[in-house]
């Protein structure tokens, strides 16, 4: 036999995943979601260790340990440090193995397409942006203490998900009325329902809708006091909207038209960082970039975020980064 010569080097040396990184990395990802579905991470995260009590649970556990999250104290387990960093991070992990999944499954049978339609588990991606918005409570303490500055009003979150951004600020700007809109009817059924059950309906309403401004406003909006609201808000959204429709400062100019006494925005979303090695860019970005770019959705630039908020009038007055790309601005007018 004669050895075959790669035809490319085999080795770019900027980081490499090997077939091991690729096969282990899947089946790590399983057990770190399903170890979530059963509240270990909160649990670990809190300071207390778990007990698995079944044969599942204990290979689970012992799998987590062979990865290094996890050690073993009796028949008892605890938190490494990367485990650690690896229960704050879940919502990451949740987005791309559970979220995401149904969307890159539709690549083997897409070749000649331009682009494929994003298909999401909604629940698991609310879920996962939830959880992600939750492991830097600074940053949903700095929103709540904003929406909390001068007269109390009304804040509109603009998909907002399984509402537990909206919750989060509730607790943190305790005067504010709060309205969550999404397009998922079920996400917003599911936490209508845990908002009652909380008694927190008195302050929160949800909406199912879109918020895509288009020629003719949504049946939604006909319901709500829209000279009431005065502060929008929205999360890992913008993106997608400005790429359907007409750029980002023509979506904020429809929300600023449903909306006429808005005082102040608040805007999260994920810039696009661009680097030809996987390895080059911070963790999560590339899956980002790579999931945005064969459902045809544009990811856009700080500048041209800034340049939007210019253009209409609004001033940054604060720019949380979480992560590096996903950044938070919230802006105020001239
Ligand atoms: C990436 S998730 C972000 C969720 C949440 N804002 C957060 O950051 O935690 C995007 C959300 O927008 C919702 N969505 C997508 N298109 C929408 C539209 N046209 N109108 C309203 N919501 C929409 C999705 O259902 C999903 O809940």
């Amino acid at each position: 036999m004669t050895a075959v010569t790669p035809l490319v080097p085999q080795h770019s040396g900027l980081g490499d995943f090997t077939i091991r990184d690729v096969i282990e990395g899947q089946t790590a990802g399983q057990l770190i979601v399903a170890a979530d579905d059963w509240g270990w991470w909160a649990t670990l995260l809190s300071g207390d260790t778990i007990a698995p009590t079944t044969g599942i649970a204990q290979t689970v556990a012992e799998g987590l340990v062979r990865a290094g999250f996890l050690i073993r104290r009796g028949h008892r387990y605890q938190l490494t440090h990367t485990g650690h960093d690896v229960g704050k991070n879940r919502g990451f992990v949740r987005v791309a193995v559970r979220g995401w999944e149904p969307t890159f499954r539709q690549l083997s049978d897409s070749p000649h397409r331009e682009y494929i339609p994003a298909a999401t588990e909604p629940g698991e991606v609310a879920r996962g942006c939830t959880d992600i918005a939750r492991r830097r409570p600074e940053i949903l303490e700095a929103i709540g203490r904003a929406l909390a500055t001068g007269a109390p009003g009304c804040t509109v979150d603009l998909g907002c998900a399984d509402a537990g951004r909206v919750m989060a600020l509730a607790g943190i700007a305790e005067q504010e009325r709060f309205l969550g809109v999404d397009i998922e009817d079920g996400v917003i059924a599911t936490a209508a329902a845990e908002l009652a059950e909380r008694g927190l309906d008195d302050r929160i309403s949800l909406l199912a809708g879109s918020v895509q401004p288009e020629p003719e406003p949504p049946a939604w909006l006909a319901t709500v006091d829209r000279g009431a609201v005065t502060t929008a808000m929205s999360f890992f959204l913008l993106h997608q909207l400005a790429s359907d429709g007409d750029g980002i400062a023509a979506v904020l100019r429809g929300w600023m038209d449903w909306f006429p006494n808005l005082r102040r925005l608040v805007i999260g979303d994920g810039y696009l960082l661009e680097a030809p090695y996987w390895a080059q860019q911070p963790w999560f970005s590339p899956t980002y970039e790579i999931y945005h770019a064969v459902t045809g959705v544009r990811l856009w630039t700080r500048q041209e975020y800034e340049q939007a908020f210019a253009e209409l009038g609004w001033t940054v007055r604060r720019r949380l980064e979480d992560h590096t790309m996903l950044v938070t601005s919230i802006l105020e007018r001239d």
